[in-house]
């Protein structure tokens, strides 16, 4: 199996366009101290021909030029992406579906509840109808995305995406609106959750034996967004779990057996993006990686 990470900053991306945070500035000044990233997207791929995109970014034009593997390769027109998989309605997530019109035959997966939220909003028909084919899948149902590739979603701890919340939320509900992604080729298994709003026993045993886990790497301390006086929200009201602190995902993670563990869908105010800083050392002391955009992995 391999995995290509397309974007690995969280909404907004890295520098996002009206932020003056020092990561932000950073990223556009010393690119070489914090590297840009673009938003949250993974593709997989059995054969290293037909890929799976796991969430539409914003970014999705960028990333599809950036990676060579993405490129149309025969005919007049073509495209290696022959399904996309959504994890949940975000516009990180969602919005680059718009780009993926001009008629391009694929196959959109979703659970009810995400791809109810995409029915609902007629600008998503530029996929057409008879050329887009869009799939309720169910939590627990395996799926064919690609010949030799299998997808079981399952529910994370989460809430709906920023865009339909209500007065009331709740936070770290187990439904269909945020999920991870089991993802099985050749033998080998990788989990994909690049949003999920705590760990728990659940997750640790659905996890346990996995080749590779990316995971939401949201926020380092779930005051983050706070600390660098960009915001109120604290990662837990966002949906995300952060990486150390309380509940930190590191910690609860750190008795599981996982073959590669790797952070993705990075927010631009996480002190870890920092490259050589002590909360980057301190990540990749516990054993993780911090990704950036074309990292891969073969599995
Ligand atoms: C998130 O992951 O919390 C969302 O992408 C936030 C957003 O929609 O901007
Ligand atoms: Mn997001
Ligand atoms: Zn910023």
């Amino acid at each position: 199996m391999r995995v290509v990470v397309l974007g690995s900053a969280a909404g907004g991306g890295l520098p996002q366009w009206n932020c003056r945070c020092p990561n932000c500035t950073l990223a556009r000044t010393e690119p070489a101290r914090v590297r840009p990233r673009t938003q949250s997207s993974i593709a997989v791929s059995a054969d290293g021909d037909d890929w799976l995109l796991i969430n539409a970014s914003p970014d999705i034009r960028q990333q599809l030029f950036d990676n060579p593997s993405m490129h149309p390769r025969e005919g007049l027109r073509h495209s290696p992406i022959r399904s996309v998989l959504l994890t949940n309605g975000d516009v990180d997530h969602v919005a680059g579906l718009l780009t993926l019109r001009e008629g391009q035959p694929f196959t959109l997966y979703a659970t009810s509840g995400i791809l109810e939220s995409v029915n609902a909003n007629r600008v998503f028909d530029v996929m057409a109808e008879g050329v887009v084919v869009r799939k309720t899948i169910g939590l627990g149902s395996s799926f064919e995305p690609l010949p030799g590739l299998t997808v079981t979603l399952f529910a994370v701890p989460g809430k709906v995406p920023l865009w339909l919340e209500g007065a009331q939320v709740e936070i770290g509900a187990e439904t269909e609106t945020t999920v991870g992604a089991m993802i099985e080729a050749g033998g080998k298994r990788l989990a994909y959750i690049p949003g999920c709003a705590q760990v728990n026993d659940d997750l640790r045993r659905r996890i346990a034996g996995v080749d590779a886990l990316l995971f939401d790497g949201t926020v380092l301390y779930d005051d983050d967004m706070i600390r660098a006086g960009v915001g109120t929200k604290t990662g837990w009201r966002m949906g995300h779990v952060p990486m150390r602190g309380e509940n930190g995902a590191i910690d609860a993670l750190a008795g599981v057996e996982i073959g590669r563990r790797v952070f993705v869908h990075i927010n631009n105010t996480n002190p870890v993006l920092v490259e050589e800083s002590p909360e980057r050392a301190d990540v990749e002391a516990a054993g993780w990686t911090v990704a950036h955009d074309g990292l891969s992995l073969e599995l």
